[in-house]
Formats: structure tokens, C-alpha cells, sequence
């Protein structure tokens, strides 16, 4: 039987994505360089499946490395996680960005092909849509300008993928734009375990829920929203990754190259997120109103449809529920996976 080889599955989205992928009944082979994440991840997502990892802790831009997981492995496709993504960094470190996302994709993608492997799906991200016109966002919406090295890795490597599937017909590649993945899965014993201080806004909140951080910044009130603050289409990331073991199925159809937007479709505010998460965790979150952050729009929510119409894959959770998960997470796990 064949496998799928998970990129960067021992991190927060592709470790989600291994419980799903198993418990559809599919072999997962991880590939992660553990740069960001901790192998204590898969252990967990083989105590709440019940079934096994097979694990190589190696980098995809290490060419012998990855012959020797193609050589030693019958794999049907990839899923392609790995890469670095805090984009205030992205903007320090912008050779380590492009070196470590681009170089290391095209490496593994050159693997791929001498193998004849020629399935991927890739994890891109709302961002490439830039400052959207209009909201909510369809996949028709033209890609625009990126605020920060991280995104460009993103738009750029939507680009090289498309130009990969263009000159050979036999690749089938799937793009989905991840909305704002939150949450955690149930059992609580995997979730989002960010280094150091978080950047984006619900580790952050969850930080100051468990009290290690005093009180939530909040980007500027002042945005053309209802509240002033800024708008995001959260999603469950239990619902990311089943989204992930649906274009898995749509790649076993040969669709040649594809691209779905995977959210809710719904926006919320920063301070509706912030209610909810005090709701969840039985106290008031603490918050102050600070400058806008550099970079950021006012609003960006998606259009879902295109993916319930053709993967039949829709967001099942509601924001109650990614609060309730990610505190469940963070209260069972304060230090994360340490
Ligand atoms: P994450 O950092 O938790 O997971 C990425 C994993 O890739 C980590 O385990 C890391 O160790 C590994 N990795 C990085 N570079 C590697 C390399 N060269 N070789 C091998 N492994 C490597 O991040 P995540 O939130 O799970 O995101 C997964 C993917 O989804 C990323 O590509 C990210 O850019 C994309 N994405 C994430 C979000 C989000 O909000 N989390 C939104 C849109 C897109
Ligand atoms: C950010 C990235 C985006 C990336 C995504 C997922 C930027 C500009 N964009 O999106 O490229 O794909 O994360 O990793 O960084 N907020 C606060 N206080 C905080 C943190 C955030 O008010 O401490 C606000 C932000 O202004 C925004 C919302 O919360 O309105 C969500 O922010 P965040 O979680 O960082 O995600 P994005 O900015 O949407």
C-alpha cells in the first residue's frame, strides 16, 4: 500500500493533519527537521489514533535525505507543510526565508520527480491575497502584494508549482489558502505550541489567559470594521486537516492543477475573539487598544464555497469551540510540548 509523506508533520497544522490522515485509513510517513516542533507530537498523535509514525527527522532541502525516504518508501503524495512562517522574522531574516522555503521545495519537488511521485498538496495562505478588494475572498480574486518575505515565499511558491503541473501534465497539485487555523483537537494533547512570545493573536490570548502575559494588545480600533478592529476567518484546525484528507481524494481523481480557499467564511473581530475566548475560559480576558500593527488590513474572511462544491469539505466547528479547544490545550499543556 502507499503512503503519504507529510512535510513539517510534527508542527501544528501537519501533526492535526497525521491524526485525520490515519484515522481515514491512510500510512503517513512525517519528514519534519524539528526546527520548530518536537517529536513528542507524533508520539501523541500515535496515542490518540492507536496507530504508527514513521518518522525521519531530516530537512527537505537535504537531497540524500530525501532519495533515501523516496527510495525506501512507496509514496502516492506528498503534503507539504514544512517551512518557517513568523513573518516578523521573515522580514530580519529574509535569505534564511526564501533559502529555507523556496530552495528547500524545489529540492524536494526534484526528489519527487525522480521518483516519480507527482502528487502534492501545498499549504499556502490567505496572505497571497495581499489587500483584498472586496471580501469575502474567492479563489478568482487576483493574488496581490505581499507585506513581508514570508508571504512572497507563499505567492512564489504557488507560482513555481503552477509552473511545475503546466509543463508536465502528469503532476497534480492542489494550493489551499489556510485562513486563520486556531484551536486544537479535542483530546487536548495536541496543539499549537509557539516559541517564545506568540505573534499572532490566540496563542497570544492564550498566554494571558493562563497568565503568563498580563493583558492582550489589540492592533488599533480604528479599521473600517464594525468594532474597529480588525476582521479574520478563523478555523478550526481540526477542519484544516480534514480538508487536507479531502483533496487528498480529489487528487486521487487527477485534477491537474487546483486551488481552494479553506475557512469558514465568516469574519470576527479581535475583541469578539477576545470575548469569546473569556466565555471559554470563565474569566475576562484582560486587553488594552494599542497602535496598528505594520502590515496588517483591515478585513479578511473567505469565500468557502468552491471547496464544499468540489472537495465537499466545510468548516464544521464555530468560534465557540476553537476557544473552548485552544484553552483545553493550553490548560492541559502549559508548557506546550515541554
Ligand atoms: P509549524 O511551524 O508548526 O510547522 C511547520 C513544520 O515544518 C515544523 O514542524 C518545522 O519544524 C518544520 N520545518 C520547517 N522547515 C523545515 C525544513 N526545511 N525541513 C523539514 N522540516 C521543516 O507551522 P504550522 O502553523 O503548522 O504551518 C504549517 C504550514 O502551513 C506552513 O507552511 C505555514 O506557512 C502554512 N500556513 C500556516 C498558517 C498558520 O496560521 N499557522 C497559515 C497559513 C499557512
Ligand atoms: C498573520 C500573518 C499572515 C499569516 C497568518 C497565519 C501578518 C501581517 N500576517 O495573519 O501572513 O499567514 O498570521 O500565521 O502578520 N492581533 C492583535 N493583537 C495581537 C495579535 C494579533 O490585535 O497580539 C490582531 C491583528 O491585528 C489581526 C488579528 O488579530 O487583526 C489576527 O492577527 P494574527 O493572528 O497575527 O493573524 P493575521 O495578521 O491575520
Amino acid at each position: 500500500m502507499s503512503s503519504i509523506l507529510v512535510t513539517g508533520g510534527a508542527g501544528y497544522i501537519g501533526s492535526h493533519t497525521c491524526v485525520e490522515l490515519l484515522e481515514a485509513g491512510y500510512d503517513v510517513i512525517v519528514v519534519d527537521n524539528l526546527c520548530n516542533s518536537s517529536q513528542e507530537a507524533l508520539n501523541r498523535v500515535e496515542t490518540i489514533t492507536g496507530k504508527k509514525v514513521k518518522f525521519y527527522q531530516a530537512d527537505i532541502a537535504d537531497q540524500e535525505a530525501m532519495e533515501k525516504i523516496f527510495r525506501e518508501n512507496h509514496i502516492f503524495g506528498v503534503i507539504h507543510f514544512a517551512g518557517l512562517k513568523a513573518v516578523g522574522e521573515s522580514v530580519q531574516k529574509p535569505l534564511e526565508y526564501y533559502q529555507n522555503n523556496i530552495s528547500g521545495t524545489l529540492n524536494m519537488c526534484q526528489v519527487m520527480r525522480e521518483h516519480g511521485v507527482k502528487n502534492i498538496i501545498f499549504s499556502s495562505s490567505a496572505t497571497v491575497y495581499g489587500d483584498p478588494e472586496t471580501v469575502p475572498i474567492t479563489e478568482q480574486c487576483p493574488k496581490g502584494q505581499c507585506t513581508n518575505p514570508y508571504g512572497w515565499t507563499k505567492s512564489m511558491l504557488e507560482q513555481i508549482l503552477t509552473d511545475i503541473q503546466k509543463a508536465d501534465s502528469e503532476w497534480n497539485v492542489i494550493l489551499l489558502r489556510y485562513f486563520n487555523p486556531i484551536g486544537a483537537h479535542k483530546s487536548g494533547r495536541i496543539g499549537e505550541d509557539p516559541n517564545g512570545i506568540p505573534n499572532n493573536l490566540m496563542p497570544y490570548v492564550m498566554k494571558v489567559a493562563i497568565g503568563e502575559l498580563p493583558y492582550v494588545n489589540v492592533f488599533g480600533n480604528d479599521y473600517p470594521t464594525p468594532d474597529g478592529t480588525g476582521v479574520r476567518d478563523y478555523i478550526h484546525v481540526v477542519d484544516l486537516a480534514a480538508g487536507h484528507v479531502k483533496a487528498l481524494k480529489k487528487i486521487e481523481e487527477c485534477p491537474g492543477i487546483k486551488i481552494y480557499n479553506l475557512g469558514t467564511g465568516k469574519g470576527y473581530s479581535v475583541l469578539e475573539v477576545i470575548d469569546n475566548v473569556s466565555k471559554a475560559v470563565g474569566k475576562e480576558i484582560p486587553y488594552r487598544i494599542t497602535e496598528r500593527r505594520a502590515g496588517d488590513i483591515a478585513e479578511c474572511y473567505s469565500d468557502a464555497s468552491l471547496a464544499k462544491a468540489e472537495l465537499g469539505w466545510e468548516a464544521q466547528y464555530g468560534m465557540k469551540e476553537m476557544c473552548e479547544d485552544s484553552w483545553n490545550w493550553q490548560k492541559m499543556n502549559p508548557k506546550g510540548y515541554r
